[in-house]
């Protein structure tokens, strides 16, 4: 029987883009809710997952299962092939210099926490600064406050204007020689803003400041190629990339990973044990301690096998095509004002309805098999700089079509009917 990585290997890559046809990839699309079809347009809190992921995870458990990196036996052996065959996918869909810099985690919040704590703990000191910008979810601002406020570190912020673009002149100036580090999100998943974060970097390391990138956002919707971008650590999460949840990735320059410290002590992060002392595995493995999420990393390794069998660039085509008739037809909704309107902007719509809570949108939308999200999106700083408590957003992903959009629509208008 071949190992799940070797079956899992795409043959032909789709050259052209069918919306119906990429539906059926993904079961839970036929479902109704309420007696309706489901128009799912909660794309950026977590994607619908295609039957091939599902299926290369139930092979795993159902003929591989087993511990990985320990065994000697068959089956041991096999679990380890299809993680670490996982790994170099995505090496290679980053374009990664090496396996070595892909580390598994939870998702990108453990990553951000690992090199806030590792990388934190090393180099910042007392009277350094840190500048994150005025877009980050809470999982690229709380890690820093710890850290900083551990160390005794200033956190800057980069401002943004009212259309939710960053000032990237006031960002230039923040930075000076007590800075070390820098911290910004790809894409905001409050507002959609793609940022510009190649030229981030370039401003950055022009002062020799190293700066981690938040791709939760942006890995679903664009190419994203880490040495091109010349980033030092990229964050992201499978599960908003049709993948599962569970597991993510760190990727991180080789040299700053071999000089960081372990995150989390365990099984397999280590050479050699004694009471005296203790020596570190090379990576990846010095910072995956314990019993991974190893059905996540061979779901992971399936989802970018599927992803590669698409027309990336016709999918991402189809999306911005629904973020512009999104935002033409919601724009033409009396009472209804768009919160972000950035030039570069990823397919996510977050709106206000003058005196109706996104709260009651949301539940009045569900009803007609509507799901969008309402809240602060864990954004909450966004929401205080524009002024308000929070947004209804609906997020697009390659398999949503117009269709639902008008269904969007037209159950907006049925809330503003209920309210008035
Ligand atoms: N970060 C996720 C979102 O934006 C949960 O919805």
């Amino acid at each position: 029987m071949r190992p799940a990585h070797d079956m899992l290997t795409p043959v032909t890559i789709e050259k052209s883009f069918d919306v119906d046809r990429i539906r059926t990839e993904f079961p839970i699309l036929k479902q109704r809710v309420n007696g309706k079809p489901l128009a799912y347009l909660d794309n950026a809190a977590t994607s619908q997952k295609p039957q091939v992921v599902i299926d290369a995870m139930n092979r795993y458990y159902l003929e591989e299962n087993s511990n990985i990196h320990r065994g000697v036996h068959f089956l041991s052996d096999k679990a380890t092939q299809s993680y670490e065959a996982a790994r170099k996918k995505i090496q290679r869909f980053i374009n990664a210099a090496s396996h070595k810099e892909i580390i598994f985690v939870r998702g990108t919040t453990e990553a951000i926490n690992l090199v806030a704590q590792s990388y934190g703990r090393k180099y910042f000191h007392a009277g350094d600064e840190m500048i994150i910008s005025a877009m980050e979810h809470h999982s690229n601002i709380v890690p820093w406050q710890m850290i900083c406020e551990e160390k005794g570190l200033t956190l800057r912020v980069i401002p943004m204007n009212d259309k939710g673009e960053l000032f990237i002149d006031k960002f230039e100036t923040m930075l000076n020689p007590k800075t070390k580090f820098v911290a910004v999100v790809h894409v905001s998943n409050a507002l959609g803003t793609i940022n510009p974060v190649q030229q981030i970097i370039e401003i950055a390391h022009r002062r020799g400041v190293p700066v981690i990138v938040d791709g939760a956002q942006a890995v679903p919707h664009m190419k994203v190629d880490v040495r091109d971008l010349d980033c030092d650590f990229y964050a992201f999460s499978a599960h908003k990339m049709y993948g599962p949840t569970g597991v993510g990735v760190l990727y991180g320059k080789q040299h700053l990973l071999e000089a960081m410290p372990p995150y989390q002590g365990g099984g397999d992060m280590i050479k050699s044990v004694t009471y005296a002392k203790t020596t570190y595995n090379d990576l990846p493995n010095k910072f995956e301690a314990g019993t991974p999420n190893i059905v996540g990393g061979v779901g992971l390794g399936a989802t970018i096998d599927f992803m590669n069998t698409l027309d990336f660039e016709a999918a991402t085509a189809h999306e911005h095509e629904l973020l512009e008739y999104a935002t033409e037809v919601l724009t033409t909704i009396k009472g209804l004002r768009i919160i972000g309107t950035a030039r570069e902007k990823a397919s996510v719509v977050s709106f206000v309805l003058e005196g109706i809570h996104p709260h009651d949108i949301g539940t009045i939308l569900d009803d007609d098999g509507i799901a969008i999200r309402t809240g602060h999106h864990c954004a909450q700083p966004v929401m205080q700089c524009f002024g308000i408590p929070a947004t209804a957003r609906a997020s697009f992903a390659m398999y949503n079509t117009k269709e639902e959009i008008d269904a969007l629509v037209k159950g907006i208008y049925k809330v503003i009917e209920v309210f008035s």
